[in-house]
């Protein structure tokens, strides 16, 4: 389907030999498409800095790096006219920008989800009053939620933001941001959408349906999800409220001029990109979203659909294991699935799959502790107050490159590790760490 980089690299087996890796922790991190490897090369012998100079190899970067953000607004749909981008290192970053800037002056309202990362969460939590729409059994958002909270006459006055992730890191859950985004406007609300888990895997619009009330305020996304691990990431958002604010992000190249005693700060979006830019992160994240656009997200979909629905078919027939999430309807569910085995750790199930067959994953609580812990049932007075982290899950993350034949390998191997005993899964693993090896070309 498409040509990446690194994914005939060796990795260490249990049984002494190497071979070519399987990724299933896309969630985690994408590996890098051969065209993103290769525009970065190219552009690194014209590299300068951006904004700063200039020579010739300064002008080009930075006409590039301006040129960038029209093909951002371009890939999700947003209007020049009415949203601008700045450039982050990655969503929590641009979250914290985000954030600091639009709490700044208190009196603020947040409502949050029990969905989201701990990078849609923390960075909100102490500048603003917070408030939650909770998950149901099955851990999708409760919608009816948003209405409840916003409807509260005790916010009447204060400024008001809701911030939701567009799917969910743990359970792949898509929500439905626009119809959040029409409940938000309608109570005076802004919407902020982390975008990490959709900008590759769904075709995403800030607007996407005629009613501007649907539009989306503020889009976050990073680009080591999709396919481009130079780091980098974007925020594009409406112009007005940004020229409105002040991030708590201060340094050189975001502002006209400082005197003794003042300053004169710099227009959105400069203003929110205070020190040198990453520019080779840029390069990638902006051949990744043409890529990504030429593949088509039609086609994506399709294909990650595909996968989960055999993996959440097959797992469910093996003896033991545990799903998490509604594993029937999966239309509305990135590629993204959560498991344990019963009996087992999930760090020893996930070792087990590193160790039998090459299967890179992510265990424990997937930095979403609140929505863990919903997921596994915790009683509400579990759910508060000093606790330990939740005992969590075994994920599987589907990227575009994945195959059919990843996913039999997958279930060939819980199959085993859920047939043997806990003595042979140690035994697998001590063999596996005594050899030490890291990935290789050889062998
Ligand atoms: N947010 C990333 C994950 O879910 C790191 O694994």
């Amino acid at each position: 389907m498409v040509e990446m980089y690194g994914l005939d690299a060796w990795v260490a087996h249990g049984s002494g030999i190497m071979l070519p890796g399987v990724n299933l922790d896309n969630a985690a991190t994408t590996p890098p498409f051969l065209d993103v490897a290769r525009a970065v090369q190219r552009h690194l012998r014209y590299y300068g800095s951006v904004g700063r100079g200039t020579g010739q190899k300064s002008k080009h970067s930075s006409a590039f790096y301006e040129e960038g953000r029209k093909t951002i607004l371009d890939f999700v749909g947003a209007n020049e006219d009415k949203y601008t981008v700045f450039y982050a290192n990655n969503t929590t970053d641009g979250i914290n920008k985000l954030a600091s800037a639009l709490t700044a002056g208190g009196n603020v309202l947040v409502v949050s989800t029990r969905m989201e990362h701990h990078a849609n969460d923390l960075p909100w939590r102490g500048r603003a009053h917070m408030e939650y729409a909770e998950v149901d059994a099955d851990g999708r958002l409760v919608l009816e939620d948003f209405e409840r909270i916003l409807r509260r006459g005790k916010y009447k006055n204060m400024a008001k933001y809701v911030t939701v992730t567009a799917a969910s890191n743990v359970t792949g859950y898509v929500n439905d941001v626009h119809e959040i985004a029409r409940i938000a406007h309608k109570h005076g609300a802004q919407i902020i959408v982390d975008g990490a888990q959709i900008v590759a895997h769904r075709q995403f619009s800030m607007g996407g349906r005629p009613k501007a009330d649907e539009d989306i305020d503020f889009f976050v996304f990073s680009a080591h999800k999709m396919y481009s691990p130079y780091g980098g990431g974007a925020v594009v958002g409406r112009k007005d409220v940004l020229a409105a604010h002040m991030p708590q992000f201060c340094g050189g190249g975001m502002v006209v001029t400082v005197s003794d005693d003042d300053v004169v700060y710099a227009e959105v979006p400069d203003l929110y990109e205070a020190g040198s830019p990453n520019v080779p992160g840029i390069v990638g994240m902006l051949t990744a979203m043409k890529t990504l656009k030429k593949i088509g997200f039609k086609r994506i979909a399709r294909h990650e659909q595909k996968l989960l629905g055999k993996a959440l078919g097959g797992l469910s027939k093996i003896n033991n294991v545990v799903l998490y999430g509604d594993s029937t309807n999966i239309a509305d569910r990135v590629g993204i699935l959560v498991f344990n085995i019963i009996g087992r750790q999930p760090e020893d199930v996930a070792s087990q799959l590193a160790c039998r067959a090459g299967i890179a994953v992510r265990h424990a609580a997937f930095c979403a502790h609140p929505y863990v812990r919903r997921l596994e049932g915790a009683a509400p007075h579990e759910l508060c107050g000093k606790a330990q982290p939740p005992k969590g899950m075994v994920r599987i993350s589907f990227g575009i490159y994945n195959t059919e034949d990843d996913v039999d390998l997958l279930l060939r191997t819980v199959a085993q590790i859920a047939d043997d005993g806990a003595a042979r899964a140690a035994e697998c693993v001590a063999q596996y760490e005594a050899q030490g090896k890291a990935p290789n070309d050889r062998g």
